[in-house]
């Protein structure tokens, strides 16, 4: 069934600390993060609000997307300077849309956002980790946006159980 169409304007800007409780429904909507899903909606809220508070600039682009005044979607890039490349790379941290907008270009409109800012940065490269189980995966989500997937093993060091 094709997403219904909208005739409410898609505004894409960059989030400040109060979209901090929309991004947390926007989260809570995915339905797949536990510990979201297990704490009071205000703690999520002020966390995420401390976060975007805390946010740089010179290394983060947190950008939400409204149609009207609501905010249906968020993304998030860490730009990552290293020593080995001539200019930074991207790791895209988040993409996610409420359920009932997802469909309808939204996330690429936000992904092409990246590549202008990523232009503007000289970045050489943006990463981002996809889930292999994620539906985004199984429908070639970041393969269809001309992603190239490399063959690389990802390690990851837990310093909490639940994370
Ligand atoms: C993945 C996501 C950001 C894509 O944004 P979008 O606006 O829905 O996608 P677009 O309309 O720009 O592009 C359409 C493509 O998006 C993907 N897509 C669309 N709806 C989707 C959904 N509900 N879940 C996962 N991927 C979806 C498909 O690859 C689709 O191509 P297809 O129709 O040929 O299968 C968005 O669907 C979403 O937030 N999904 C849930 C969370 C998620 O999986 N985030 C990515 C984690 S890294």
């Amino acid at each position: 069934m094709e997403p219904a169409a909208t005739d409410r304007p898609l505004l894409i800007r960059e989030a400040d600390p109060e979209d901090a409780g929309s991004i947390a429904d926007v989260l809570r909507s995915q339905g797949i993060f536990e510990h979201i899903a297990q704490e009071p909606a205000e703690a999520t809220q002020a966390r995420l609000r401390e976060r975007l508070e805390r946010s740089l600039p010179s290394h983060d682009t947190v950008l939400v997307a409204l149609e009207g005044d609501v905010v249906v979607g968020y993304g998030a890039v860490r730009w990552m300077p290293n020593l080995i490349l001539r200019e930074t790379d991207g790791y895209l941290s988040e993409l996610f849309l409420r359920p009932e907008v997802t469909g309808r270009g939204i996330g690429s409109r936000i992904l092409e956002r990246f590549d202008e800012e990523a232009g503007r940065r000289g970045a050489e490269r943006l990463w981002c980790i996809n889930l292999r189980d994620r539906e985004s995966y199984g429908r070639s989500y970041y393969a269809k946006a001309g992603w190239e997937e490399r063959d690389i093993a990802v390690f990851m060091h837990r310093y909490r159980r639940d994370g």
